[in-house]
């Protein structure tokens, strides 16, 4: 018989190795693949492109049903439009990624962009696994697996800073620090740990072990269901 669906919810602030464990994990289990932070880069995209006044949040509030965003769930070639026209390269502009934390905490946008979360997840006919950073909480609150990732403040700003390629290190770390104490402190759905959640300290694993713990616990799961 072939395995049950099996949905897994990835949660953490950002440096941790969300994205690229999850893409792997995913990828190896034969799952669907959803990046929510870039459902809310997308939404952030569009409010800055069409000059909404990103400062207020009833601005935001009223546009928030306007862009029809759409997520391709291919780990392999994860996919993100708005309006039809591919933003996977504009999303990660230093533009959107400073406005970002603002219009995530309206909660208009974070209602629109959980109801396309959710009917995304229950498509998923192998099962999926999501990230962000209130799927266990608040998205998925019935995953079959949540992981809380961490790691220390230091190992996330180095490879953010790997990734920017030659980023000033600690501009990267106050940067990092600051969206994830908005994240975490804004009223609606913040970046938060589930009770129920496995959290995963990465500071001093390699990408590889995290995604051998991930997949490791994703089997245990199968297995009993
Ligand atoms: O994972 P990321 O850095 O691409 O996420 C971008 C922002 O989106 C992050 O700063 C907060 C927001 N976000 C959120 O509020 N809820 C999620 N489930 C995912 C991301």
């Amino acid at each position: 018989r072939t395995a049950p669906a099996v949905i897994v919810a990835i949660d953490g602030p950002s440096g941790t190795g969300k994205s690229s464990t999850s893409k792997a994990v995913a990828a190896k289990l034969g799952l669907s693949y959803l990046d929510t932070g870039a459902q809310y880069r997308a939404i952030t995209w569009w409010m800055v492109t069409n000059g909404i006044d990103i400062t207020d949040p009833s601005s935001i509030a009223a546009a928030a049903g306007k862009p029809e965003i759409v997520s391709g769930t291919d780990p392999s070639a994860p996919t993100i439009t708005v309006d039809g026209t591919d933003v996977a390269g504009p999303i990660r502009t230093q533009e959107v990624t400073s406005k970002v934390s603002a219009v995530s905490a309206v909660p208009e946008v974070r209602a629109r962009i959980t109801e396309l979360q959710r009917s995304i997840a229950s498509a998923a006919e192998r099962g999926i696994v999501v990230e962000g950073r209130d799927i266990g909480t608040t998205v998925l609150p019935d995953a079959d697996l949540k992981i809380f990732l961490t790691a220390s403040p230091e190992a996330r700003a180095a490879r953010r800073s790997g990734e920017l390629k030659g980023a000033d290190v600690n501009a990267t770390r106050e940067a990092l620090i600051k969206r994830d104490a908005a994240d975490s402190s804004r009223k609606t759905s913040p970046l938060a740990k589930a009770d129920d959640a496995v959290e995963v300290d990465t500071s001093d694993l390699t990408l590889q072990q995290v995604i051998e713990c991930v997949v490791t616990l994703v089997e245990g799961k199968r297995a009993t269901k």
